[in-house]
């Protein structure tokens, strides 16, 4: 077999053989087929396409570069969920207790956080002593005992996919649905659960700026997932406004409690947090989604979903008792006010603005290697909807590294767009596909 009749043949339009996807994947993991020829391989694939068997086959072959994770002690009622990436997402420390205080199993490897979006990992480190790097006996020990556990993907997860994703970034070829959707599921299918559910976040924060392109991606998701023998659901999520009332580490954390301990919460994030559970209960337990809601609306108000996050949390080796205290687990050095310059209602929001607003205040990476303050984030004191007054604060910006909060100030306000008219309001769950 020859790279070069591969590239010829896609170039051409037609449908590679199973034999040939594994040919160039692996050739170009191993380092026998360089990047040149690669390149126009994956240009010929974002031009010409793939089917779903072509996707499907792919997926297999990328997730199986590296481990798979063997969670088949657990049985049939493991399950994951993946967000395409946005800011304030802080929904897997909700979803993952109450989806796991109802029987089933969270044993989920997460990332970390880069550029305008913030990763789980990032997240529980802000609580002392959580440990995200868990040997693969921890992982399955206190998956075992607690029915949830998250930690480090660690190096070997996928890694045809690292390879691909960065040859794709620097030669203008993410933007292909075969290959975001090969690269996303392969990692979902090397985290080993057998239901999976995703979260496609759409709008000015997203990886997919339309409604209609988050669609045709996980429709996409969707039929890859089943074709490979998983559970799956794909909800719409509404990413043009950060989720809930926080941006960064520590202050999200705190919302997530808050929300657990049914102290505060904001509408949207509940409101999203209890579809996506919903979806995973039903799929990993084989139950209507109106039971799977009665049951997520319980979990929630009994406490039992609290209850389990800090079994959770204090398995992983994270000091609960830093959570007493919210104010005091969230306290910054530097702590300013924005205020309105003018009257009117917040009709507009840029979502990666105010991500990248809460990056230059430390509590995300420009790139891999930089370090977080976990203190660092932005609270919004309005929101899309909202009247505001001028000199009215509008949001608190805290670090305890970044002194200078000014350009941070100018950053988010041009996220932002004040009219006199009240916005139509917007759907935060656009859409379920099953
Ligand atoms: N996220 C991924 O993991 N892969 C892609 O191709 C795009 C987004």
């Amino acid at each position: 077999m020859r790279i070069y009749d591969i590239i010829d043949k896609k170039r051409n339009g037609l449908e590679l053989t199973d034999a040939e996807i594994e040919f160039f994947v692996n050739g170009f993991q191993n380092g026998k087929i360089p990047d040149y020829q690669i390149s126009p391989l994956l240009m010929a694939i974002c031009i010409n396409g793939m089917t779903d068997r072509e996707t499907a086959y792919m997926t297999k072959v990328m997730a199986e570069s590296g481990e798979i994770n063997d969670l088949s002690a657990f049985g049939d009622t493991t399950v994951d969920k993946h967000s395409t990436g946005g800011v304030g997402d802080k929904t897997t420390l909700i979803i993952a207790p109450i989806v796991a205080s109802l029987g089933c199993t969270v044993a989920k490897l997460s990332g970390r956080g880069l550029g305008h979006t913030g990763g789980t990992l990032d997240k529980l480190e802000s609580i002392k002593g959580y440990r995200t790097n868990l040997s693969a006996e921890e992982f399955t020990e206190i998956a075992k005992k607690c029915s949830l556990c998250v930690c480090g993907a660690g190096g070997n997860i996928a890694p045809a996919d690292k390879k691909l994703y960065a040859l794709r970034d620097v030669t203008a070829t993410v933007q292909s649905i075969p290959l975001i959707v090969s690269s996303i599921m392969s990692k979902k299918l090397a985290g080993g659960a057998k239901s999976i559910v995703l979260d496609v976040k759409t709008g000015s924060g997203a990886f997919m700026k339309t409604l209609d392109d988050a669609r045709v991606l996980a429709t996409s998701m969707v039929k890859i997932g089943k074709l490979t023998g998983k559970n799956m659901s794909a909800v719409i999520t509404n990413m043009a406004h950060p989720l809930g009332y926080t941006i960064g580490n520590a202050l999200e954390v705190a919302e997530a409690v808050a929300l657990l301990r049914n102290q505060k919460s904001d509408d949207g994030l509940l409101t999203v947090c209890k579809t996506l559970a919903t979806e995973m209960v039903s799929l990993s337990k084989g139950i209507t989604q109106d039971e799977a809601k009665t049951l997520v609306e319980s979990a929630l108000s009994s406490g039992k979903a609290y209850q389990k996050f800090a079994e959770w949390i204090t398995m992983q080796g994270g000091d609960m008792s830093v959570l007493d205290d919210l104010t005091a687990f969230t306290s910054a050095k530097y702590v300013t006010e924005l205020v309105a310059d003018c009257d009117g209602y917040i009709a507009k929001t840029d979502a990666s603005g105010m991500g990248i607003s809460a990056m230059m205040l430390g509590a995300g990476r420009d790139s891999k290697d930089d370090e977080i303050d976990m203190s660092a984030g932005i609270i919004q004191l309005a929101h899309v909807g909202d009247y505001v007054k001028k000199g009215q604060p509008i949001a608190r910006f805290q670090s305890s590294t970044v002194a200078d909060h000014s350009p941070v100030h100018n950053r988010y306000r041009d996220s932002l767009t004040l009219t006199d008219t009240k916005p139509q309001s917007e759907p935060i769950v656009y859409e379920i596909i099953r």
